[in-house]
């Protein structure tokens, strides 16, 4: 289930992300004052940063009904038809990996969107006739770690558009205490600022490392999280100090060492590391990019000064990698 104890229930507790907060929380006060549905809104940006989070506490700031769902499991135009007859009035249908709806479910959700109505066609063949049937009006949260990847007829139907992004370490460092203190974890503060730095921005990461740290502070300390036990923690779970872990050091080892610094096509990148391309797409080279490790080139990506640094490979080596 998408509730957990850690996620935040209201705006005001939620950290980061002020613009897409503060919008988000005069368009929910709009909505509720004129007694509407909130308009559709898409939620983009690299997984774990709290997309579903911020959709469920949209939904409970309006006070209506939370249903959830996700591109892959709308199989077929039917499947959709039954989600939205079911909804009530105002509720909010949030669909996670949108982008991965089937083109006939795309095409029904449209209609749905735009005059909150289905157009459903009946029987077979020559008797065939098209109906039209009502829907109540109903709030779809849409969420894709790519928007470029949407159908262009169905991204211009959302009428609020937010992109989130990488948390800086001060938010990262509140969530963790925040988190900490749910889970009743003594942390001192220079311990949630480490978790926080190796946390690839991400708050799924810091709280899944917050828990992890714990246990070795339980294990092997006297409970509480010090930098010392959480530096340890960290470089046992193969953290880096910058917070890559293995498959982002074999990505840019992989680039630099096999492919000469690049230009290298993901694909091909994807392929040398075993790991899947849609996977290098959302998780990894989104991140790479934010750190300045890596570049986009038209030919592909290539390793930069800072990623030769980080690895401690001299920069001036590139080219003698090559047979
Ligand atoms: N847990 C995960 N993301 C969060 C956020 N943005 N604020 C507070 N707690 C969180």
């Amino acid at each position: 289930s998408w509730q957990y104890s850690l996620r935040p229930r209201r705006l005001v507790e939620y950290i980061g992300q002020e613009q897409v907060k503060s919008n988000l929380s005069i368009f929910v006060q709009a909505a509720l004052a004129r007694g509407e549905a909130l308009d559709h809104v898409l939620l983009y940006g690299p997984p774990g940063l709290g997309k579903t989070t911020l959709a469920g506490i949209v939904a409970n700031e309006l006070g209506v009904n939370f249903r959830i769902t996700s591109g892959p499991a709308i199989e077929r135009p039917g499947d959709l038809a039954s989600l939205l007859t079911n909804l009530g009035e105002k509720d909010l249908l949030f669909i996670d990996e949108i982008h991965r709806l089937s083109r006939a479910v795309e095409e029904v959700l449209y209609s749905a969107m735009e005059d909150y109505a289905l157009d459903i066609i009946i029987g077979k063949g020559p008797s065939a006739r098209s109906i039209r049937l009502d829907l109540p009006k109903f709030t779809l949260v849409g969420a894709t770690t790519k928007a470029g990847a949407l159908a262009a007829p169905l991204r211009d139907r959302f009428g609020v558009i937010c992109r989130l992004e990488y948390y800086e370490t001060e938010h990262l460092t509140c969530i963790v205490n925040r988190a900490a203190e749910i889970l009743k974890v003594d942390i001192e503060p220079r311990g949630a600022v480490e978790i926080a730095r190796r946390s690839r921005g991400t708050p799924r990461i810091a709280n899944r490392l917050l828990k992890r740290v714990r246990d070795f502070a339980q294990v092997t300390g006297d409970g509480v999280i010090t930098d010392a036990i959480a530096d340890k923690a960290l470089e046992l779970l193969e953290v880096d100090k910058r917070g890559l872990d293995k498959t982002d050091r074999s990505m840019l080892n992989a680039i630099i060492k096999k492919f000469n610094g690049g230009p290298v096509g993901l694909d091909t990148l994807a392929a040398a590391i075993s790991e899947e391309t849609e996977t290098i797409e959302d998780v990894y080279e989104p991140f790479l990019l934010q750190m300045g490790f890596i570049a986009r080139t038209p030919r592909g990506r290539v390793a930069t000064p800072a990623a030769y640094a980080h690895l401690n490979i001299a920069y001036e080596d590139k080219g003698k990698n090559q047979e």
